[in-house]
C-alpha cells in the first residue's frame, strides 16, 4: 500500500515559507544600529520562538502576536485572518521593562552573554488574563501543571510585532542534526520522497514509538524522526542522552535510507491537545505532508483524555490543515500476539498486554533496572541507563 502521491512539495502553512534570518550587508548594519537600541534580554524559550519565527518553521508567523492575533488564536484557535493556529507565540516582558518600549521603535533582542540575536519592532504590547490563556490553551488552570506554571512564571505584558534574526542560536552538541526547513524541504527532494511522515517526541523512542512510526512508514516515502530539544520539564530524559539513543535505534532497527533524524528546537508547552495541530502545522512547514498523532501526544499527567488530541483535529477542514495526520491508538506488545499491537488489531486480555507508564520507566532507569525487552529495545535501554546514571 501506498499514500497517495499528489503532493510533490506541500506548501508551507499559509502559503509562503517565511525567511526572517537577515545576512550580508544588512546584517552588518543592523547589529551596528542595534547598539543604539534599548535592548530586552530574552529567556532560552523566547530565544527558540525567535528563531523557529525567522527560519519559516512557524509560518506564516512574521513575529510575536500582537493582542489582534494573540486573542484570536486563545478564543478561536486561528489568526486574525482565519488561518489555523492553536498556540499563542508570544513574547513576555515584566512591566517596568515593558513600560520603557515605546510602539513604533525597534529594540535589540539579546541573550545573557550580551550578544544581539535579533530585532523585534514593536507593534502593540499589552497585558493578558493568565488565568484565561491557562484555561483556553492549557484547559487547566492547576499551577502544577508545568505549562501553566509557566504563565504565573512570566512577564506580565507581552511585546508583539516583527522580528529579524541576525545572529543563529548554537544547536551544539546537536549541530550535525540541525535543518532549517527550507534545507528539509530540500532534503526531501533530492531523497526523491513525496510523502514523509514527521514524528514529534520529547521522550526516548520506545517500542510503541517504533511500531507507530513503522505503521506510518509502510505508506509513505520516509519518515522524519523529529524530536524537541528545546525546553522540556526537569524530569524529561535530557536531549543529549535521547539523541544518542535515537541514533543508536535507527542504525540497529531502521532501514537508513528511509528515515531521517532532524532536531526540532522547540520548547515544549504540554498543551496537548492544542500543542498537537501546532506541531502538526510546524512539521508541515518542515515539508512533511503527514504527522503522528498517536495516545494524549504532548500531555502531562491526566489532564488530558487519551485522544483529545485526536479529536481536536475535527475543528478545521483537511484543505485548511494541510498536512494529513495519522491518529494511532495506544500501541502495546502482546505477549500471546506475540506482536506489537493495539486494541484494534489484539483481541487479548490486558494482562497480556506490557503497558508501562513513563513514570514506572524514569524510575526504573534511575535504579539501573533494564525494562522489558518488549518495552525497549536493550541498545536504547543501555544508553538510557548510562545516560540517567550520569545524570544524577
Ligand atoms: S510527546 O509529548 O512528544 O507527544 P512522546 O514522545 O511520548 O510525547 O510521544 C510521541 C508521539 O508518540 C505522540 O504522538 C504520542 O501520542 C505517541 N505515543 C506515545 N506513546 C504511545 C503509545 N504507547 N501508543 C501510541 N502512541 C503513543
Amino acid at each position: 500500500m501506498s499514500a497517495q502521491q499528489f503532493v510533490s512539495s506541500i506548501s508551507p502553512h499559509g502559503g509562503n515559507l517565511v525567511n526572517r534570518v537577515i545576512t550580508g550587508g544588512e546584517r552588518t548594519e543592523l547589529l551596528n544600529k542595534s547598539k543604539q537600541m534599548k535592548k530586552l534580554e530574552l529567556s532560552s524559550w523566547s530565544l527558540s520562538d525567535l528563531e523557529l519565527i525567522a527560519i519559516g518553521a512557524f509560518s506564516p508567523l512574521t513575529g510575536f502576536m500582537t493582542e489582534q492575533d494573540y486573542v484570536s488564536v486563545r478564543e478561536h484557535m486561528r489568526l486574525s485572518d482565519g488561518t489555523v493556529w492553536s498556540i499563542p507565540i508570544t513574547l513576555p516582558v515584566n512591566d517596568e521593562k515593558a513600560s520603557t518600549f515605546e510602539v513604533g521603535e525597534e529594540i535589540a533582542l539579546i541573550c545573557e552573554n550580551g550578544k544581539v540575536y535579533g530585532i523585534l519592532h514593536v507593534q502593540d504590547k499589552f497585558t493578558y488574563d493568565k488565568k484565561l490563556e491557562a484555561e483556553q490553551v492549557y484547559l487547566t488552570n492547576d499551577r502544577k501543571h508545568p505549562g501553566v506554571q509557566n504563565i504565573y512564571n512570566k512577564g506580565d505584558v507581552y511585546v508583539g510585532g516583527a522580528i529579524k534574526l541576525l545572529i543563529r542560536p548554537s544547536h551544539e552538541p546537536f549541530e550535525n542534526f540541525y535543518l532549517d526547513p527550507k534545507e528539509t524541504r530540500k532534503m526531501f527532494a533530492n531523497l526523491g520522497w513525496k510523502t514523509i511522515v514527521g514524528f514529534q517526541t520529547r521522550n526516548p523512542v520506545h517500542r510503541a514509538h517504533e511500531y507507530i512510526q513503522k505503521s506510518a512508514m509502510e505508506i509513505v516515502d520516509g519518515l522524519l524522526l523529529n524530536p524537541l530539544v528545546g525546553d522540556t520539564k526537569s524530569d524529561d530524559i535530557p536531549a543529549h542522552i535521547r539523541m544518542e539513543s535515537y541514533q543508536k535505534l535507527i542504525e540497529n532497527y531502521y532501514p537508513q535510507n528511509r528515515v531521517r533524524l532532524v532536531i526540532f528546537p522547540a520548547a515544549m508547552r504540554y498543551a496537548g491537545p492544542r500543542e498537537a495541530v501546532f506541531h502538526a502545522i510546524v512539521r508541515k512547514n518542515y515539508g512533511c505532508t503527514h504527522f503522528i498523532v498517536g495516545r494524549d501526544h504532548a500531555g502531562v499527567g491526566d489532564y488530558y483524555g487519551t485522544y483529545d488530541a485526536q479529536k481536536i483535529f475535527s475543528n478545521f477542514s483537511s484543505t485548511e490543515l494541510g498536512i494529513q495526520p495519522l491518529f494511532f491508538e495506544h500501541s502495546f506488545y502482546c505477549k500471546r500476539c506475540g506482536n506489537m499491537a493495539s486494541a484494534k488489531t489484539c483481541p487479548h486480555d490486558k494482562r497480556d498486554w506490557v503497558v508501562l507508564s513513563g513514570t514506572k520507566v524514569r524510575e526504573m532507569l534511575r535504579n539501573g533496572e533494564v525494562p522489558p525487552v518488549e518495552f525497549t529495545r536493550p541498545e536504547v535501554a543501555e544508553i538510557l541507563i548510562k545516560g540517567m546514571k550520569e545524570k544524577s
